[in-house]
C-alpha cells in the first residue's frame, strides 16, 4: 500500500537540518502501524512527505502503485484527496460548521448533493457513537467527541489510507482509549492502512508494527 525508498529531507537555512536521512519501509494494505521517536526525530516530516503535504529532497513514496513524487501539485492534491485521510493532534475542525457539516464537507468538495452528504455524514457519526451531537459545533464537544468527529470526517471518503499524527496526543487516557477502539473498529471494518505517530504506549499497542525513529533515521 505504502513504499517509501530512500526517503531524505533536508530543510535548508542558516543551518541545515536533515529531517529524514535514508529511510526505506513498507505498509501492506491493512496494517496498522504506529510510528514512535522522540521529539524531532522526523515523524511529522515522515508522515507529511507520505501524505503529499510536503516534498522529499530524495527518495520516492510510492502510494497504492503510484509514485507521488513525480506529481504536480494539482495531481497530488487529487491523490491526497482520492486515497488519504489525515487525522491531527489538534483535529483541526472548521470551528463555524456543526459536527455534521465539518464530516460532510469532504464529500462536499467531491462535489455530492446536500442531502446525500448529510446522511452519510449522520451515518458514519453514528458509527463513531456520536449520533446525538450532530449539531454541536466544536467547542461544545469534549476533546475526544472531537477528534472522534475528526476522524469520522477522515474516514467518509473510505480512503485506504490514514494518517494520524499523534491523535491521542492532546486527549487524557481514557478518552485516548475510546479514539483508538474507534480507530481499531474502522480499521478492521474497512480494511483501512494506518500509519500513526504517537507517543503513547498504550496507543502503539493497538498497532501491528512499530516504526522507530532517531535522528531522522529507522533504528
Ligand atoms: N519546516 C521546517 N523547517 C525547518 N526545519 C524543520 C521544519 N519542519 C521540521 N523541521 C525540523 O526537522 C526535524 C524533524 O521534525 P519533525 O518531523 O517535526 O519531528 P517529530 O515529529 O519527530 O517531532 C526537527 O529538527 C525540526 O526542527
Ligand atoms: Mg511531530
Amino acid at each position: 500500500m505504502v513504499e517509501v525508498t530512500n526517503l531524505s529531507k533536508r530543510y535548508e537555512g542558516k543551518r541545515t537540518v536533515h529531517a529524514l536521512r535514508d529511510v526505506s519501509f513498507r505498509v501492506e494494505k491493512g496494517e496498522m502501524i504506529a510510528t514512535m521517536g522522540p521529539s524531532g526525530s522526523g515523524k511529522s516530516t515522515l508522515l507529511n512527505i507520505i501524505g503529499g503535504l510536503d516534498r522529499p529532497s530524495e527518495g520516492s513514496v510510492i502510494i497504492d502503485g503510484r509514485d507521488t513524487t513525480g506529481l504536480n501539485d494539482d495531481d497530488l492534491t487529487r491523490l491526497r484527496r482520492e486515497k488519504i485521510g489525515f487525522i491531527f493532534q489538534f483535529f483541526n475542525l472548521l470551528p463555524t460548521l456543526t459536527a455534521q457539516e465539518n464530516v460532510a464537507l469532504p464529500l462536499y468538495l467531491t462535489g455530492a448533493g446536500g442531502k446525500e452528504a448529510r446522511a452519510r455524514a449522520l451515518e458514519m457519526l453514528e458509527r463513531a457513537g456520536l449520533g446525538d451531537r450532530t449539531e454541536h459545533l466544536p467547542d461544545e464537544l469534549s476533546g475526544g467527541e472531537q477528534q472522534r468527529v475528526a476522524m469520522a470526517r477522515a474516514l467518509i471518503l473510505s480512503p485506504p489510507l490514514i494518517l494520524a499524527d499523534e491523535p491521542t496526543g492532546n486527549l487524557d487516557s481514557k478518552n485516548g482509549q475510546e479514539v483508538l477502539a474507534l480507530f481499531k473498529r474502522l480499521q478492521s471494518r474497512f480494511g483501512t492502512t494506518v500509519i500513526m505517530v504517537t507517543h503513547d504506549a498504550k496507543a502503539a499497542a493497538f498497532c501491528d508494527r512499530i516504526l522507530n525513529m532517531q535522528d531522522g533515521q529507522l533504528v
